[in-house]
């Protein structure tokens, strides 16, 4: 769908960059912009960058950028749409696309859920459902559990459920686009889920908005069968048992991997669980769980894989501003099958004894090695102040410099010197990494220069830069620099497409800002565009100035040494200083 450019530049007008990023990211005020900690990567010491005045962001350490749209999509992983409609939706602008037909298809899929989910859970109650009957009661779930989640069974057979919704009146393509029907071959449809136990995905609405569906025996395609994204549905965003868990009023939620883990904690009384849907947790999601709790206790399988997703998940939640532990399961494979086997006051007690994020790594660490062996002692000491110099917080580091201290009978001070030494060191790597990603996402780098030529000559790569930054900055440049320029004369590939997309749209009497401009060019030229702005924040490119980069891209050759040797923040640097002399 193509959103015409006034909707996307009213659109961030009212979304501005500053007040957006602010709500992720702690930013201080320096000079004409802002600076904090990269929400896109982590670091000790902020590199990345708002500038209010072309309402973008850059991050120097790990080249993140783009605006505010840009910032949105990247944060809560959503397509280019998706965040738009977001945006909209917080500064209250209606969508483009929410024409009464969109709307009316999203209320005519939720009618189709919820008649499906009745019909499930009336086929579970018929004769139908003798097997699937049996099947929850082996599963140990009550009558009061399965109405509380509105289980249900979608009998054998292929139409049973289209033929219900069609006798509702309900189209063959509206079934489709429901996820509740698939097209045959002949063109016909036909139930998707078949022979399976139900679990309805329901909103905090109410609304019945997706579908989970286990297969009772060990054949029978994949074990659980999900909806697919709908209109009234993305998968990344759901959460299982969302909405009963925010009825529960309990400040801490406990997060698991499966749909019967939570069902299995819900009837043993812990009403805070919930689960994501067969997908590993998103960054959406979590943010959705901090929405609603300030505590989560992951609880996923003590297997090999429920473990890396628990660091993963682990990683996700330390972006938000949620406390996070997590629990330690021995004897079980996952939250159902403990609280079968031990109980639900021995699941209680793991709870209470869950540890902090941090816990959980320095155990699995000090499991790895012998400490009462000397050699193995100081690695584990080693790795641990690799863990610890992570932490920001100084007393936090004294505590578990303590408790390691007393852990391994090592003598206090030496370990803070080596997590001293430790932090010292990964603060030289930062800057050593920083310098490289400069040096290798400077456009310098990629462009082959075959001549070489004494004299005072700035790279082509940066004086097509200047040229493109001027250019957005004040498109009232254009007819100079469109006069001597043609697409050709931009070596680099990005900034001729950015060329190309900015004469396209002046021509068309379409401003061209960042903001207009970044939905339209290749995700590689908005970033390399941010950065661009980012390096000239306090740089002024006058008229003058262009002519001269016109000059030289037309004209002067490169010298090989320069456009190898320098950054482009050298490149920045020295031209501030030969303006400044000017003056
Ligand atoms: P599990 O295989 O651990 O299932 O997958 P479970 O929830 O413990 O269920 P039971 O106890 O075996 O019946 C965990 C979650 O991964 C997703 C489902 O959301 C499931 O609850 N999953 C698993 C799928 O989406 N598809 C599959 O084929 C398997
Ligand atoms: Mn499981």
């Amino acid at each position: 769908m193509a959103i015409p450019a006034v909707y996307i530049q009213e659109l961030v007008a009212r979304n501005d960059i500053y007040d957006v990023i602010s709500r992720y990211v702690s930013l201080q005020r320096a000079g004409r912009l802002y600076k904090g900690l990269c929400p896109f990567h982590s670091e000790r010491t902020p590199s990345f960058m708002v500038y209010p005045e072309t309402q973008s962001y850059y991050c120097f350490g790990c080249g993140a950028g783009g605006d505010v749209i840009k910032f949105t999509m990247e944060m809560n992983s959503l397509s280019y749409i998706e965040a738009v409609r977001m945006l909209a939706q917080q500064c209250g602008m209606p969508m483009p696309d929410e024409d009464d037909g969109q709307a009316r298809l999203k209320a005519r899929i939720l009618e189709m859920n919820k008649l499906a989910a009745r019909y499930f859970h009336n086929c579970l109650k018929s004769d139908a459902g003798r097997d699937a009957r049996k099947y929850l009661r082996d599963r140990q779930l009550s009558d009061k559990t399965i109405i509380n989640f509105g289980l249900g069974y979608a009998p054998q057979g292929w139409q049973g459920l289209c033929d219900h919704l069609r006798a509702k009146g309900f189209t063959d393509n509206e079934i489709v686009t429901a996820y509740l029907g698939a097209r045959n071959k002949k063109g016909g449809i036909y139930d998707i889920f078949r022979d399976r136990i139900m679990f309805p995905i329901i909103d905090l609405r109410g609304n019945v908005i997706a579908f989970g569906g286990r297969r009772m025996g060990d054949e029978g395609g994949p074990k659980y069968l999900n909806s697919g994204d709908t209109p009234v549905f993305k998968k990344s965003n759901g959460l299982f048992a969302l909405n009963l868990a925010k009825k529960s009023g309990r400040d801490s939620f406990i997060l698991a991997e499966g749909y019967m883990d939570v069902i299995s904690l819900h009837q043993a009384g812990f009403s805070n669980a919930v689960a994501t849907l067969g997908t590993a947790l998103t960054q959406q999601q979590a943010r959705l769980i901090g929405d609603y709790a300030k505590k989560v206790i992951i609880c996923y399988d003590s297997d090999e894989a429920g473990q890396k997703a628990t660091r993963r998940a682990m990683d996700i939640f330390s972006k938000e501003d949620i406390t996070v532990q997590v629990l330690a399961m021995e004897g079980a494979k996952d939250p159902d099958e403990y609280i079968k086997k031990y109980g639900r006051q021995s699941f209680e007690l793991l709870l209470e004894g869950a540890n902090s994020a941090l816990d959980f790594s320095l155990l699995k660490l000090k499991k790895q090695y012998d400490i009462s062996n000397a050699e193995q002692r100081v690695e584990y000491l080693t790795k641990a102040c690799d863990v610890l110099a992570g932490l920001t917080n100084p007393i936090q580091q004294d505590v578990y410099c303590s408790r390691l201290a007393n852990e391994t009978g090592t003598d206090k001070t030496s370990i803070k010197l080596q997590l001293e030494r430790t932090a010292a060191r990964r603060r030289r790597a930062n800057n050593r990494k920083k310098e490289q990603e400069l040096l290798h996402s400077g456009v310098g780098s990629k462009i082959k220069v075959d001549y070489r030529q004494k004299g005072n000559t700035m790279p082509k790569a940066y004086a097509q830069q200047q040229i493109i930054c001027a250019l957005v900055r004040d498109n009232s440049l254009y007819s100079s620099i469109a006069q001597r320029l043609q697409p050709e004369n931009f070596t680099d590939g990005d900034m001729r497409r950015v060329y190309i997309r900015v004469c396209d749209m002046l021509e068309n009497n379409i401003p061209a800002t960042y903001t207009t401009l970044s939905g339209r060019i290749s995700d590689s030229a908005a970033n390399a565009l941010a950065g661009i702005f980012a390096r000239n924040a306090d740089i002024i490119i006058t008229g003058k100035d262009v002519q001269m980069h016109i000059e030289n891209l037309l004209t002067a050759k490169l010298s090989q040494s320069e456009a190898s040797e320098k950054t482009l923040d050298e490149m920045t640097e020295r031209l501030k200083l030969l303006k400044e002399k000017k003056k």
